[in-house]
């Protein structure tokens, strides 16, 4: 690990005890949040892990509830490295209620999608949490949130979770057992490994070198229950459970101009594919809104488009 990483073990103030998810909060190591956000990664602290709803029992009947929708939930084997490839690592071998019986046996990552669809507990909880976010930020402004969902990851000891990075700005709370978190700024992906991503609708997650990273620029959190970290949208990250399980919780949301900037960069990736640098998002708005908007008539004929595709696939 290079000297220059910043190290984040601290985890800030400590909040009052909640008793109840709607008593959720969340604190920022500083309070120049509203400036950072969505810019480099930060430290946070929270105050989840004593709350009912992340107790194991609560947790495994919460997961009963997705075998109506097994699309909404992810069980996966350990990554070999933080550098394998996120869909060559082995996944779909057991229902997420399952695999959580067997997280002694072999190391399993089981992902929960969007929990406050199944539950009024964190239906409760992410709202408190939004509540929070949008307080240390000052609001929203007119920036309209065009989604807000969250996850529950359930993991045995010694998991690697390949580096990947995600179109949404995220908010991740360490509840029980140890994580450590590797997280680089937006920054330190270029603007043509972004583009290609924003084009593949069908792609949930970004694929990047862990190898390209620079790393004078990646933060690591230890993180333990009631630490947490602001990630930044498209910020790479890998992460590895320690010598115990581990449960964790995460808001991300998405607004009007993040949603936005994406179709920019879509745009911006058939001008490079033309030989044509383009300006890099943020420096001409008017610009950028005028692509975004071109994207906005391209994007749904390439998302139906590839609906067609893959509605074609197999049937042969
Ligand atoms: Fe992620």
């Amino acid at each position: 690990m290079a000297s220059s990483t910043t190290v984040h073990s601290q985890a800030g103030l400590p909040l009052p005890k909640a008793s109840a998810p709607r008593e959720a909060a969340l604190r920022f190591a500083t309070p120049s949040f509203a400036e950072t956000f969505n810019i480099e990664p930060l430290a946070t602290a929270h105050n989840l892990s004593d709350l009912e709803i992340f107790s194991y029992d609560y947790l495994r009947n919460l997961a009963e509830k997705y075998l109506a929708n097994p699309a909404d939930a992810f069980v996966a084997s350990s990554a070999p490295s933080a550098n394998a490839d996120f869909n060559s690592v082995p996944h779909g071998q057991h229902a997420p209620h399952v695999a959580m019986t067997l997280l002694d046996q072999a190391p399993y990552r089981v992902l929960l999608k969007r929990p406050e669809k199944y539950d009024t507990g964190f239906r409760e909880l992410i709202d408190a949490l939004f509540a929070s976010i949008s307080e240390a930020k000052g609001g929203f402004g007119g920036d309209k949130i065009v989604r807000l969902e969250s996850s529950v990851f359930v993991s045995s000891a010694k998991t690697t979770t390949p580096i990947h990075f995600d179109p949404e700005v995220g908010f991740f709370c360490q509840i029980a057992g140890e994580k450590i978190y590797h997280v680089y700024p937006p920054a330190n992906v270029t603007e043509a490994e972004l583009e290609p991503f924003y084009i593949k609708s069908s792609v949930e997650i970004g694929k990047v070198d862990v190898n390209r990273r620079d790393p004078a620029r990646e933060h690591v959190f230890q993180l333990s229950a009631g630490k947490g970290l602001h990630q930044p949208q498209n910020a790479p990250h890998w992460v590895e459970t320690c010598s115990s399980q581990s449960i964790s919780y995460s808001v991300v949301l998405e607004t009007e101009s993040t949603r936005s900037l994406g179709r920019t960069r879509a745009f911006n990736h058939y001008i490079r594919r033309a030989g044509i640098a383009p300006s890099e998002p943020g420096k001409h708005p008017a610009a950028d809104a005028l692509k975004a908007n071109a994207m906005n008539a391209i994007l749904p004929m390439r998302k139906l488009a590839g609906k067609v595709v893959r509605g074609v696939k197999g049937q042969h």
